[in-house]
């Protein structure tokens, strides 16, 4: 049995990144060799507050993703989805291990310093130390699997090397923390930007036209990938022919995904046609595929208190999960108590 677990920040709305590169997978291991896996999937609200907030959108957003994880398939009754500021041993934990990660640890974070950019006085100590906080909430459940999209990858290894020390250096053997291992996979664990190819799609990007949401419309679907950025070549062949072109190969992979089939099958299927017939197919594909997430999404929005119920028995699993972790790491650091 593996224990699965991963998280998504309640940031504005969920975009088809998150979906393709990650909340798809972590329906596909929950249902996994009849269903047998032990899955948690928490919205990651401690993670949201490290760049500012609004106060008065965060609880909805973070019912708003919660929404979004059952929509695309995560059935409460299987697994465990809950709030991380309604589990305190995922902050507790991250404690211990803030006060003993080495800061060169961190400092070779990449995404802090993307997302610090050239103020980097200005960002606030969470920001930096948000990678501690991500291998708290995968170790307090002694998680075997994370599924994440590519963009995660650094801080998986992180977790790792944390996980590695701390058994090491508090002499509990391999054991206590297993090494919690990636599970990058699919056609699209890196979608990215339908205005340029070289970024990666994002809910935080400034336009809209940059990324399809789980909330938007079948219009607005299609009006976003009638204007998605292309060139002027016919589609590539091969994925030689895909070099040079971000774009083109984005849009591929992009299809692939959502029809369940390889790059490559897609590229036998459209490989010299021109983006004016891709397109097209591409906006019938997304629709179909994602108006009927959209539409539970908001069934279950109309429900706040179904969601908030869903959430509570989350937490109270998770605590269950979590806190003898917890007590037992500060114990074999040497605590009173
Ligand atoms: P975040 O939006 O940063 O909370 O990300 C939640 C999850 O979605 C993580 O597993 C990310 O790796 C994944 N994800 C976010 N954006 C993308 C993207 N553009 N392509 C693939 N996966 C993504
Ligand atoms: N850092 C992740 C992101 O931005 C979100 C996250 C927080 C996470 N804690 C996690 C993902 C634990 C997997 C496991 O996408």
């Amino acid at each position: 049995m593996k224990r699965i677990l991963s998280c998504m920040q309640p940031t504005n709305r969920l975009q088809l990144g998150n979906y393709l590169g990650a909340l798809r997978n972590w329906v596909a291991m929950q249902d996994e060799d009849g269903g047998v896996n032990e899955c948690l999937y928490g919205v990651v609200d401690l993670h949201a507050i490290t760049v500012p907030h609004d106060k008065e959108a965060l609880a909805n957003a973070t019912r708003e993703t919660a929404a979004a994880y059952i929509a695309a398939g995560v059935d409460p009754k299987r697994s465990y989805i809950f709030a991380q500021s309604a589990v305190p041993a995922h902050a507790q934990l991250a404690w211990l291990f803030t006060a003993t990660t080495p800061m060169g640890w961190l400092n070779r974070m990449t995404q802090f310093k993307e997302k610090a950019g050239k103020n980097k006085e200005k960002a606030s100590v969470g920001l930096y130390s948000y990678p501690i906080l991500m291998a708290a909430d995968i170790l307090i459940y002694k998680a075997t699997h994370v599924p994440v999209g590519d963009d995660q990858k650094q801080h998986l290894e992180l977790a790792r090397d944390i996980a590695g020390s701390f058994n090491e250096k508090f002499n509990c053997g391999e054991e206590f923390f297993p090494l919690p291992e990636p599970v990058i996979t699919g056609e699209a664990t890196r979608v990215m930007s339908l205005r340029d190819g070289t970024q990666k799609m994002s809910k935080s990007a400034e336009s809209d036209m940059t990324r399809i949401n789980l909330t938007d419309d079948a219009d607005t679907i299609a009006k976003k990938i009638k204007k998605a950025k292309s060139d002027p070549d016919a589609l590539p062949s091969n994925e030689k022919e895909c070099e040079g072109r971000p774009e083109a190969d984005n849009l591929l992979g992009i299809y692939a995904a959502l029809s369940d089939q390889t790059k490559e099958q897609v590229m036998n299927e459209f490989g010299g046609k021109q983006f004016s017939e891709f397109k097209p197919a591409l906006a019938d594909l997304a629709v179909e595929k994602l108006s009927p997430i959209t539409n539970r999404m908001n069934e279950l929005m109309a429900d706040p208190a179904e969601i908030d119920a869903i959430l509570r028995a989350g937490a109270e699993k998770a605590n269950e999960l979590a806190q003898p972790t917890c007590d037992e790491a500060a114990k074999l650091m040497g605590f009173w108590s």
